[in-house]
């Protein structure tokens, strides 16, 4: 494989996730990326496995039992000669720390909002870890078929929320639900929306220039054209470098249930957002992209088929040419790992795959000792930053409910806590002292519980305890903390100390009263 295949390969890749709330349109529109890629003739395919007719996984009985998938899929498909990459980030009760791990593994967010809704918990959340990145974002204002709130309005709204500008690549005609199409600012053509029944074939596009659409079209159009050239004048225009790094958002408006907006959203996928580039290792060194094979481990993934009772985990490329079967170093344990068993996902089916270029995310069936965070590599030695964990956000107990099960519980424990299934916080003055789990999403408990029983023969009972929130500390700030009422110092795997409350009210006070203690927000900052 020679230097310039490899450029050639990784320039023409794009590696991104979308980011939502929950019924924003996430599904509908990846499965419109779908459509429009030709991947599938017709759209439903993918949408079905969510109401679990046609959910072929054998996954988690968990899995099967709710129709849901816990799994982040990996999408590849090509447009344009484009190999596009997707990334799911789980939402809805699924919601857990692999969601913000898949972001560590993308080189740029798809921000889907529903227009009679701007932004949502969950966008927020999710957002403020690609923003710790300054991660490219790609703004798509969904459902404009329906009631939505004024464009200007949400254009505010997004600023205010997260601090970016938006520029607007596609501007609406009519207000949602009266709409009539979308004007093109970059090619500046009107675009006439129509409704397609439900959006199974691509939507007619007939782009007209701006001059013949004044002509024909009437109030809206006029009232659209005024803003646009508000735009112009407040300077919401696309500047590639500011975009790049994360400052300033190009927005795109449309209909994925209709396919309206959709190929435009895909173009910009292919001409805005980034290829994959150098990474940066743990130690400052670079690897660039045509540098022999290096990769880091985001998602480990267990007991998928429980008749093979395997372990998948997730490898993202970040330079040189993978191929199957290829020797390479797995560096936390220093010693030779062996590639045998990669295979790419779509949907809940797997291929085997026989090579892969920076951008693209494989899956290694087996690879027992892999965790988050892992690099392998091949030719010199690197080591990609650690994926930090996060903030938990729920608290709970747990304990075997068969005391002679006690050492089962511990391996599993640890075993799970090392995998990234939940967080153990302990009392690290108290070893044997119950720890609490953490977690930034239900799903996660379920998975530890299920797995536990399962997997080490120990059934677990679970509480939630009286912690509500976690701040992150030190050893100085955790000595007075221990002095408080209502709180709890306890630490993680990787030493991070959390100072736990029993309620908002008595952290803000805390912080308001020692503003020079350390209780700080974890938000992800690894490159
Ligand atoms: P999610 O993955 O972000 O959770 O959202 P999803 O795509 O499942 O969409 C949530 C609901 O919003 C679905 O309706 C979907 O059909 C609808 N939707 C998505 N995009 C659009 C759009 O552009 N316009 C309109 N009007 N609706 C849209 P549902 O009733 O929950 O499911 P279904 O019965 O339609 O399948």
């Amino acid at each position: 494989m020679s230097l310039t295949d490899i450029s050639e390969e990784t320039k023409r890749r794009r590696t991104f996730a979308i980011i939502s709330h929950p019924d924003a349109g996430k599904t509908t529109l990846t499965e419109k990326f779908l459509l429009y890629s030709g991947q599938v003739s017709e759209a439903g395919s993918v949408k079905a496995k969510k109401g679990g007719k046609s959910a072929r996984s054998d996954w988690m009985t968990m899995e099967q039992d709710r129709g849901i998938s816990i799994a982040s899929t990996v999408l590849q498909f090509t447009y344009q000669g484009n190999v596009i990459n997707l990334l799911d980030t789980p939402g809805h009760r699924d919601f857990s720390e692999d969601t913000y791990r898949v972001l560590a593994a993308v080189d740029a967010a798809i921000m889907v909002l529903d227009a009679a809704k701007g932004i949502e918990a969950q966008t927020l959340k999710l957002f403020e870890v690609c923003k710790a990145r300054n991660m490219p974002i790609l703004t798509f204002i969904n459902k404009w078929d329906r009631p939505s709130l004024d464009p200007l309005e949400l254009m505010d709204q997004i600023e205010e929320a997260i601090g970016v500008q938006t520029t607007p690549i596609t501007w609406p005609v009519g207000p949602g639900g009266e709409f009539e199409g979308v004007i093109n600012r970059k090619t500046n053509h009107f675009i006439r929306f129509t409704r397609t029944s439900r959006g199974a074939t691509a939507a007619p596009e007939d782009p007209i220039d701006l001059k013949t659409a004044t002509g024909l079209e009437g109030e809206y159009f006029t009232k659209a054209l005024e803003e646009v050239m508000l735009l112009d004048e407040i300077g919401a225009t696309h500047d590639h470098e500011l975009f790049l790094a994360g400052e300033t958002s190009p927005l795109f408006v449309g209909s994925a249930l209709t396919n309206f907006g959709v190929r435009d959203l895909l173009e910009a996928v292919i001409h805005l957002a980034p290829a994959p580039t150098s990474r940066e290792g743990e130690d400052g060194s670079i690897r660039k992209i045509d540098d022999p094979f290096s990769a880091f481990v985001f998602k480990v993934q267990a007991n998928m088929d429980p008749s093979h009772r395997d372990r998948v985990a997730f490898m993202r490329i970040n330079s040189g040419h993978f191929e199957r079967g290829m020797q390479v170093t797995h560096h936390r344990l220093n010693k030779p790992f062996s590639t045998k068993f990669a295979t790419s996902m779509f949907g809940s089916e797997r291929d085997t795959v026989d090579e892969g270029y920076p951008g693209d995310v494989l899956g290694l069936v087996n690879a027992n000792d892999l965790r988050i965070g892992d690099t392998l590599y091949a030719g010199e030695a690197i080591a990609f930053p650690p994926i930090p964990r996060f903030e938990p956000e729920l608290f709970w107990s747990a304990r075997p409910t068969d005391v002679s099960k006690t050492k089962q519980f511990r391996k599993g424990l640890n075993q799970l806590d090392e995998e990234g299934v939940v967080q153990v916080l302990r009392d690290l003055d108290a070893p044997t002292a119950s720890p609490v789990l953490g977690a930034v999403g239900q799903m996660q408990f379920e998975v530890f519980s299920h797995r536990l029983e399962h997997e080490f023969g120990a059934k677990v009972e679970m509480n939630p305890t009286s912690w509500v929130v976690a701040r992150r500390t030190n050893d100085d700030t955790a000595q007075k903390i221990r002095e408080l009422r209502g709180t709890r110092v306890l630490g993680s795997l990787d030493g991070t100390l959390f100072a736990l409350f029993d309620s908002t009210g008595r952290l803000m006070r805390t912080i308001n009263d020692n503003p020079e203690w350390v209780l700080e927000r974890v938000v992800e900052t690894a490159g």
